[in-house]
């Protein structure tokens, strides 16, 4: 079996108002490594039952992320785009992991302290043991790089270790390799257009929080006329930034949507008030979204079938590279 050397997997969770911040903190990458990489993007529908999804909004959210996929030029032909559901290595693997990891890695996890709050003892078993399923969608495609944000960083460390000690405990060193992050560039930690100190989440209770990948035109516009800011003009460097989290958010936004650096977007607007800079802001924002939200809701008003097809035939894909993988993990742990 021939290990590959540039191999992506990452993943999305189809939990509902797919937003910006998703798009520019990690779609948006996904496409750009389609040129150097063989791709594998994955609507991650097992890691959204962690907490509570109806069951027709998972399905309607599932289609979603892999129409956000496909619009944001993910090309599904070349590369593979399915969800994680319809490959029973991911869950299959993921036993075998939760064997390998210790209870005490997982009680290191922020994000399950934070997703859990204060009521621990009435979180699922699913949501502790997130990590360890993340780590089981890398390793069962035996990827090598694996695009995440600064916030997944410590599960990516957790499957790095897992990997290790998998390797060590069985004696099959190099059996998985260590999967290296790639954290993307300017702008991927898109925050709140209400708080600029609060991440851009889908679970904010403002809908003016966020831009969704639903919004049309106007909304985003309007979105963007009414984000937080301060009444001093934009400054002229980065530094000037410093304090003011709803310009620096705003700065970061136009800055990744144009493909530029905060520092040549303060060269043009140093000194022009948000009255002048919003609007180019909307304008820009509008034409590099809309053509990509607008193919998302044509394809699911009308072209669902094609979804749903796109999903099951990257399933019988992934499922041709995890089966062989899989089936040497089994010899490896001694399952006859
Ligand atoms: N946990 C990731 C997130 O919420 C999603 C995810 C699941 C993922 N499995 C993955 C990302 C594997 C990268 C690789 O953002």
């Amino acid at each position: 079996m021939e290990q590959p050397k540039n191999r992506v997997f990452s993943g999305v969770q189809p939990t509902g108002n797919l937003h910006l911040g998703n798009y520019l903190g990690a779609i948006r990458n996904f496409v750009g490594l389609q040129a150097t990489h063989e791709c594998i993007y994955c609507v991650v529908d097992m890691h959204a039952i962690t907490v509570w999804q109806d069951p027709k909004e998972l399905a309607a959210n599932t289609r979603e992320v892999a129409a956000a996929y496909i619009a944001s030029g993910i090309d599904p032909d070349k590369h593979i785009i399915f969800n994680q559901s319809k490959v029973p290595a991911h869950a299959e693997l993921a036993w075998i992991l939760n064997c390998v990891a210790r209870i005490g890695w997982l009680n290191r996890m922020t994000q399950f302290k934070d997703k859990a709050g204060k009521d621990r003892e009435g979180a699922s078993v699913g949501l502790y043991a997130y990590p360890v399923l993340m780590a089981a969608d890398i390793l069962a495609y035996r990827a090598t790089h694996v695009p995440v944000g600064e916030d997944q960083k410590q599960h990516l460390e957790l499957a790095r270790d897992v990997a290790q000690k998998f390797n060590n405990d069985f004696a099959a060193p190099d059996f998985f390799p260590l999967p290296e992050p790639l954290i993307m560039g300017e702008a991927t930690r898109v925050m709140s257009l209400r708080d600029g100190t609060k991440k851009m989440s889908k679970s904010d209770p403002s809908d003016y929080s966020r831009i969704t990948m639903k919004d049309d035109a106007d909304a985003i516009a309007l979105k963007i006329r009414k984000a937080q800011t301060d009444p001093e003009p934009l400054p002229e460097t980065v530094e000037g930034l410093t304090g003011r989290a709803g310009a620096d958010n705003l700065v970061g936004i136009y800055a990744a949507l144009s493909d530029m650096t905060k520092a040549e977007v303060l060269k043009e607007f140093g000194g022009a008030q948000f009255g002048t800079f919003k609007p180019k802001l909307a304008e820009l924002a509008v034409e590099k979204l809309s053509p990509i939200t607008s193919e998302m809701k044509r394809m699911m008003d009308h072209d669902q079938g094609y979804i749903d097809d796109v999903l099951a035939k990257g399933a019988v894909r992934a499922r041709a590279i995890t089966d062989p993988i899989y089936a040497r993990v089994r010899e490896i742990v001694g399952f006859i």
